[in-house]
Order: C-alpha cells, then sequence, then structure tokens
C-alpha cells in the first residue's frame, strides 16, 4: 500500500472481529516498530503481545474498574480484539543510557524527573504508531488505548511488568468489524467515546460528537514565528517559505543519497 493511503487509512478502530491476527502480520508489525526512532538510540521500550484468550482476559479482568453494569458498547468492541499489544517504557533505560560518556553532556539531570520531556514515552508512543500503520498496510484495524492510572498496577501484576515500566499504552489490533447499530458512520459515527477505561471519559459521558474537529492545518503550522501563518501549506500559488527549493533537487544531484541503502549507516542495521 502507498504510504499515503496507509496514513490516510488509518483511524482507530473501536468494534473488532475475533478473527486472529495472521502471525506474518503480527511479525511484520513488531519489527517495523522496534525500528522506531528512540533518544540516544535508548529504545527504552518493551511491549507484552497478548494473542492468547487467557491473556487478555487477565489483561481486561485488571484493566476495567470492576462495575455491575454490562460492558458499555467501548468494551464490547475493543475486547473482541484478538491481540492487545501493552507498550511500556523504562525511564531508567533513558537514565542510564544518557550517563554515558558520548550523552553524559547533553542529559538534563542525573534523575528521569530532570528530563523536561518523557523522552521514554515520547519513543514508545512512536513505536504504537508503527505498530498502527503496520496494521493498516495489511488490512488491519487498530486502537491505542490508554489504561486508567488507577489500574496501572494491577496491570502489571496480571502480566508480570516490573514496577518500573510505565504503562503507555496499548495498541489493539485485529479485523475491523461491522460497528453495531448507531456506530461507525463518518461524523455523526460512534457514541462509543473514547472508551470505559478513562473514568469520566465514558460512552455515556464522551460520545465522539463532542470530539472537536480536526484542525485546519494552518491554524496547526507557523513560519518561522509562532504566530505567522503558513500559508503555502495549502496554497501552491502562496510564497514559499524561506530556501525551500522547487524539487527534491538533492536526491537529483546527489547519488550518495539517491543510492544509500535503506537502514542505518552506521552498520547497527546488521544484527537487526
Ligand atoms: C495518547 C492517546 C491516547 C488515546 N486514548 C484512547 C482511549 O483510551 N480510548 C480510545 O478509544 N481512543 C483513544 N485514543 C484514540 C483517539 O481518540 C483518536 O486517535 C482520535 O480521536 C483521532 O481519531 P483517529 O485516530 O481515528 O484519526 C487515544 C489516542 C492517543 C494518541
Amino acid at each position: 500500500m502507498e504510504f499515503d493511503e496507509v496514513v490516510r487509512r488509518r483511524r482507530m478502530v473501536r468494534s473488532f472481529h475475533a478473527a486472529p491476527v495472521p502471525i506474518a502480520a503480527l511479525r511484520r508489525a513488531l519489527r517495523r516498530a522496534v525500528r522506531a526512532p528512540s533518544a540516544g538510540f535508548t529504545q527504552g521500550w518493551d511491549v507484552v503481545v497478548l494473542t492468547a484468550d487467557a491473556d487478555r482476559e487477565a489483561f481486561w479482568a485488571a484493566a476495567t474498574p470492576p462495575s455491575d453494569s454490562a460492558p458499555d458498547r467501548w468494551l464490547r468492541g475493543v475486547r473482541r480484539a484478538p491481540c492487545l499489544v501493552l507498550v511500556c517504557s523504562d525511564p531508567q533505560a533513558y537514565v542510564e543510557r544518557y550517563a554515558r560518556p558520548d550523552k553524559v553532556a547533553r542529559r538534563p539531570g542525573p534523575q528521569a524527573q530532570d528530563w523536561p520531556i518523557p523522552y521514554w514515552d515520547v519513543d514508545a508512543g512512536m513505536g504504537a504508531l508503527l505498530l498502527l500503520l503496520s496494521g493498516v498496510d495489511d488490512g488491519l484495524g487498530g486502537l491505542f488505548f490508554g489504561v486508567p492510572g488507577p489500574r496501572h498496577d494491577a496491570v502489571r501484576a496480571a502480566l508480570g511488568v516490573p514496577a518500573d515500566r510505565r504503562l503507555v499504552g496499548v495498541v489493539a489490533l485485529g479485523y475491523p468489524a461491522e460497528p453495531e447499530k448507531g456506530e461507525g458512520s463518518p461524523g455523526a459515527s460512534s457514541e462509543a467515546g473514547d472508551g470505559p477505561l478513562t473514568p469520566g471519559d465514558s460512552a455515556a459521558t464522551a460520545p465522539r460528537r463532542h470530539r472537536p474537529p480536526r484542525r485546519p492545518i494552518t491554524d496547526v503550522v507557523h513560519d518561522g514565528r509562532f504566530g505567522t501563518g503558513a500559508s503555502w501549506v495549502l496554497d501552491r500559488s502562496a510564497q514559499q517559505p524561506a530556501d525551500t527549493p522547487d524539487t527534491l533537487s538533492l536526491f537529483e544531484t546527489e547519488p550518495w543519497l539517491r543510492d544509500r541503502e535503506p537502514g542505518d549507516p552506521t552498520g547497527r542495521d546488521a544484527d537487526s
């Protein structure tokens, strides 16, 4: 599938078929995910792949707040996902990586709390996106969802995740199911909200009609200075941003770029 199509097709799926994810697709997704960028090439991530019914049930039992009521639409749809990939991050790995000679001068401080941005979670998120995109490329649907804070310890205990790992989120993978009645049409679609896992964000309180629209790209992109519009992002006739050539000129003039082997020029690829 063309890259553009993969990106365009990727929408979060909240209703899955129970049909299993083919192992080739799962393997591809995981192998792509570990190609994600990571600060200092720390790779401070772990994923716990849950494909066995008993493992997924253990996850859901731990992740879902106890309730007397029947599972709501979100939970019914997502619970059928045949594969859950729990994405964890490891702050200590970054603390240790950035204590090494090549990085120590750049580290924000000796402790994880010193980091202005938690790169461990950023990196895990980048890997999660690759899981989602890879799934789309193989005709699967995916959902990234968070585990509510009060359930983290229970999920860690249920799946043997060490206490120092952060549960960044879960990628559910599977074939998209026909949406339940009332779900699925764009715009007016699912009232299923962002799921029952987040307290106060249940299907009852967060129907998707409250969701903001996609922000115009010209609101998001600033040119040179925050608040300066970048109309060129939409409009070919608008003045181009500074120092942008009309063509991919480097690729055209620099053979070393064109001929470069895909992957990592440092040779780290050799063992992947
Ligand atoms: C960090 C993060 C957390 C999210 N948490 C949830 C969640 O707990 N439940 C859920 O159903 N969707 C969750 N989503 C999915 C978003 O609701 C979704 O990406 C957004 O509405 C845009 O829709 P799209 O991804 O289909 O384009 C999350 C997405 C991100 C990036």
